[in-house]
């Protein structure tokens, strides 16, 4: 009879820890964090695909195979308006380049929100300190096709950490 309550117990503790488990999945589902629209003229922020420079996707090739793409690219059109896709903390500038290459899209932010840490180029930043929410005005974007004419100008997007962000999206 003893044995009997045990293994009523246990079962029950299992269950409960089963449930535990499927409840924090569906609310890690209904809590995946979602970019809002980074470029004004993209409201749906639509994916860079693949132009004669190469593809938007994460771990794209790069430099002829010799590197992968760390990032998601976001269409954005030049000279349009880069947006906050949630409230977000301004870390800092970001530069996509060395020092002194490519000069005229040499510029982008850290940012944090929701969670992440993450990098956007090609952005000229209004401030590079404080805070903005979701919808206002970041920066604006860099004239790519001065650099890299024929490209689909796009904002870059890397996560700190340099995981893929193609979930958030
Ligand atoms: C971005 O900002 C965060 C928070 O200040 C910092 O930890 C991180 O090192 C910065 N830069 C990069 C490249 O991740």
């Amino acid at each position: 009879m003893k044995e009997i309550f045990l293994l009523a117990a246990l079962v029950s503790v299992l269950r409960a820890d089963e449930i535990t488990r499927l409840v924090g999945e569906i609310n890690g589902f209904h809590e995946q964090v979602k970019f809002g629209t980074l470029c004004k003229g993209n409201p749906t922020n639509k994916h860079r695909k693949c132009d004669s420079f190469g593809c938007g996707n994460y771990g794209a090739r790069r430099a002829g195979g010799t590197r992968k793409h760390m990032g998601l690219d976001i269409v954005c059109t030049d000279g349009d308006t880069v947006l906050a896709p949630f409230d977000v903390k301004i870390n800092g500038p970001a530069s996509p380049y060395k020092k002194g290459v490519k000069p005229a899209i040499n510029n982008g932010l850290n940012l944090s929100g929701q969670g992440l840490c993450f990098k956007l180029f090609y952005v000229k930043p209004v401030k590079t300190s404080g805070t903005m929410k979701k919808g206002e005005k970041l920066g604006t974007m860099l004239p790519m096709q001065k650099v890299y004419t024929g490209i689909t100008s796009h904002v870059h997007v890397q996560m700190c950490d340099k995981s893929d962000p193609t979930k958030y999206f």
